[in-house]
């Protein structure tokens, strides 16, 4: 794992920004695994932003996100379907059916999911997956005791995961308890990964994904076996790493060089 630590989240947005930015300069064609939640409106403002000055362009791209709420038809206001459209889509140049989210409103929740996971093996498997930490250890909907080989399939959202999206709901009791989620198996064989955490909120998540036991209870822990994963914290989400100081000498200021 590549662990950088920035100064301060709005810097360890940009880098995890121009690491897709960086990506798709190489490689136009590039997969990308996208992520949603609050984490990532940010990130997404910076892309278009780079998109505006004509610094990147995902026409010849494709895209699949993580994961959908179960029930939720793409254009219900708190579908993710809806979210990508609002914070990226609607603002880039992606080609029309380039961009794919599973349907949270199929009649066979679990063949969707099925037919999703076939659909970006078909695509060559993601090139480069963005990724959110939740503050249980999650990545995608993947939630603890998550098979570290899992394919995308339907998840039980925990207690602690729908009070956290509750935020976006009228609601709380409106919030899926289902979603159709890539599996941790289907994340990595993405060709590399970048996930980015900010906030006192994701502190213990993040220690656990990078110091912690190679273990279900922390989903994310996962990512120790990845072969190319950047970890993007600010100085809060990094406060509990034992081994901060280490990092901070290998990357000073979250600085590396991006290839
Ligand atoms: P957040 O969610 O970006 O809204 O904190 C991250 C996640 O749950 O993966």
């Amino acid at each position: 794992m590549k662990v950088l630590i920035h100064a301060t989240p709005e810097l360890a947005i940009a880098r995890a920004a121009d690491q897709i930015v960086a990506r798709l300069d190489a490689l136009p064609g590039t997969v990308l695994g996208l992520a949603t939640g609050g984490t990532m409106e940010a990130v997404y403002a910076r892309l278009i932003e780079h998109h505006r000055r004509g610094e990147v362009s995902f026409a010849q791209s494709r895209s699949f996100n993580l994961d959908e709420y179960v029930g939720l038809p793409p254009d219900h206001p708190r579908s993710y379907w809806r979210y990508m459209r609002g914070h990226l889509f609607d603002h880039v140049d992606f080609a029309e059916g380039a961009t794919h989210l599973p349907r949270g409103d199929a009649a066979d929740p679990e063949a969707e999911a099925a037919a999703y996971e076939k659909a970006i093996a078909a695509a060559g498997d993601i090139g480069l997956q963005l990724l959110g930490l939740g503050a249980n250890g999650h990545i995608g909907f993947n939630e603890p005791t998550s098979s570290l080989s899992s394919l995308t399939r339907i998840k039980t959202l925990t207690r602690s995961t729908r009070e956290a999206n509750a935020r976006y709901f009228d609601n709380p009791d409106d919030v899926p308890r289902l979603a159709i989620t890539m599996g941790i198996g289907t994340i990595m064989r993405a060709d590399e990964v970048v996930l980015l955490a900010y906030g006192d909120s994701k502190a213990e998540a993040a220690a656990a994904m990078i110091e912690g036991p190679l273990s279900a209870a922390c989903p994310a822990s996962a990512l120790q076996m990845h072969r190319k994963a950047t970890i993007v914290l600010d100085q809060a989400a990094a406060s509990r790493l034992k081994l901060r100081d280490y990092y901070e000498e290998v990357h000073p200021g979250g600085r590396d060089d991006l290839v």
